[in-house]
């Protein structure tokens, strides 16, 4: 057995503090060689794309960066059996993380980095 948590990282850029993510699942305990979904909803304000990432963090270790996905592509990490993917439609970003391994234990967070859109200039 090993345990899993899915916490919650959250970064502001400029005034989009009304952006927010939540994880759904809090811990959970995987039997090893079992495939693990670990998923977050988000709520954006308008005008914004989104840049979903992933963090791991071990502990007494800084959390490392695993894989970022938007809404537009899905992602692999075929090294680190990772896949991601985010529904614009639902707001839910999932990470995949086929046949777990005990090393895979760890705490995982999802962060949220909005891009604010750019309204185009006229002159
Ligand atoms: C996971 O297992 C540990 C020890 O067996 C237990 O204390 C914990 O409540 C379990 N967590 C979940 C989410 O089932
Ligand atoms: C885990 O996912 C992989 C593909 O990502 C699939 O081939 C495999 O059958 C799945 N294993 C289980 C136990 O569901
Ligand atoms: C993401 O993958 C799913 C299948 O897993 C596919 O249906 C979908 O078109 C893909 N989306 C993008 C943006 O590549
Ligand atoms: C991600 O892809 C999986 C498998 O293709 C699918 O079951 C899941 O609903 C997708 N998640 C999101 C948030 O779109």
């Amino acid at each position: 057995m090993m345990l899993f948590s899915c916490v919650i990282l959250q970064i502001f850029i400029g005034h989009s503090f009304a952006d927010s993510i939540e994880p759904l699942l809090l811990d959970a305990n995987i039997t090893k060689g079992d495939n693990v979904t670990l998923s977050c909803e988000y709520s954006l304000t308008s005008g914004t794309s989104v840049y979903l990432q992933w963090y791991r963090q071990y502990p007494r270790t800084k959390p490392e960066f695993l894989i970022f996905v938007t809404e537009y592509s899905n992602s692999s990490e075929p090294d680190l059996r990772l896949f991601s993917n985010a529904s614009k439609h639902l707001k839910r970003v999932d990470l995949l993380l086929s046949s777990a391994a005990v090393s895979d234990s760890a705490v995982y967070y999802c962060a949220l980095q909005p891009t604010v859109t750019q309204t185009q200039q006229t002159s």
